[in-house]
């Protein structure tokens, strides 16, 4: 055969394809996702996110310092609120005193220079495991974004570098911009949840962290999967109200919405690769169906190659030790 271009030449050796591989990871483009609990000296594992941990805020600061020291520079925090602290406003979100804002602070004060990026949204403490508050079974926008908007301010004000609103209402954006501006937090961030879907693969998060909906499902806020349009429209409109990053969520399900976010945008574009993606993987691995390791790199190059800046992980730790 006599072949003007032969596609193979490029992939012949490890260093040629070194040479041309057009996707790079680096620990830069990781957030690492943290659950703290209340309490000292724990660690249990979440059983349905294996190799997965909550941790108490005294092994959640080793744990940030160890994150630190592996080039690791942002967390997302999660806390775990107390069944008995719970109720339909989120009251205990806004508590100077919160498990969020003692994290904020100690971790802050362990590791200055650690981002610190902390998640707004109702259901960790909301009695019926809502985002928001609710009134006749039904899930209230306005209210909830006054509340949304008071815990960003709590946020910033214990130190959070950035606020990552996760919940899905309306307007709550301009809203949050407007109170940290009203109380001069000029310089704190706002990486928005701009394209959450309802999804069946945030499980095991749900499990982590005790909040599953009390009733229904989280339809009349998150997105339809069979929507693109609405993601770009949902995005746009976040960006214009103030949005500093934003955010796709889940990752594998929606590369494509990735992708196009990525094309229409002019802000960092972050995915969350979620609870039950880390799931499928280490269970078909457990199964010894798939090889762990290059499953993980493959999925978050996959994410990478989409157009995602950033990944919010909870592989972020593996990579940094499988890309050496
Ligand atoms: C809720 C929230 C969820 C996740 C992050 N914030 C779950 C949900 O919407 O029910 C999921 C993250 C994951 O699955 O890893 N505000």
């Amino acid at each position: 055969m006599h072949l003007q271009r032969r596609n193979r030449i490029l992939r012949q050796s490890p260093a040629i394809r070194a040479m041309v591989r057009e996707t790079l990871l680096t620990p830069n483009d990781f957030i690492v996702p943290l659950f703290i609990v209340e309490g000292e000296n724990l660690i249990s594992e979440i059983p349905s996110m294996p190799g997965y941990f909550r941790r108490s805020l005294d092994q959640t600061i080793k744990e940030v310092k160890e994150l630190w020291a592996m080039g690791l520079q942002s967390v997302l925090l999660f806390v775990k609120c107390d069944d008995s602290l719970k109720d339909n406003r989120g009251t205990e979100a806004l508590n100077p005193n919160g498990l969020m804002q003692r994290s904020i602070r100690a971790i802050k004060d362990a590791v200055p220079e650690m981002l610190i990026m902390t998640d707004v949204a109702l259901d960790p403490f909301s009695s019926y495991g809502h985002d928001g508050i609710v009134e006749n079974q039904e899930i209230l926008n306005d209210a909830t974004v006054e509340v949304l908007a008071a815990m960003s301010v709590s946020h910033a004000q214990a130190g959070a570098d950035f606020v990552a609103p996760s919940d899905m209402m309306d307007g709550r954006i301009g809203a949050i911009r407007l109170a940290l501006e009203e109380n001069n937090f000029t310089k704190t961030g706002i990486m928005s949840y701009s394209a959450k879907y309802a999804s069946s693969f945030y499980g095991p998060f749900r499990d982590a962290l005790d909040s599953a909906p009390g009733f229904g499902d989280k339809k009349t806020y998150q997105m339809d999967y069979a929507n693109r349009s609405e993601a770009i429209r949902e995005t746009l409109m976040d960006i214009e109200e103030g949005a500093d990053i934003v955010m796709i969520k889940p990752a594998l399900s929606y590369l494509d919405i990735i992708r196009e976010i990525k094309n229409t945008v002019d802000v960092p574009v972050s995915a969350y690769n979620i609870s039950g993606e880390y799931a499928m993987i280490k269970a078909a691995a457990k199964m010894g169906w798939i090889e762990e390791d290059k499953a993980i790199l493959e999925t978050l190059f996959s994410i990478k190659r989409a157009g995602a800046d950033l990944i919010a992980s909870y592989f972020a730790k593996d990579a940094v030790r499988l890309l050496g």
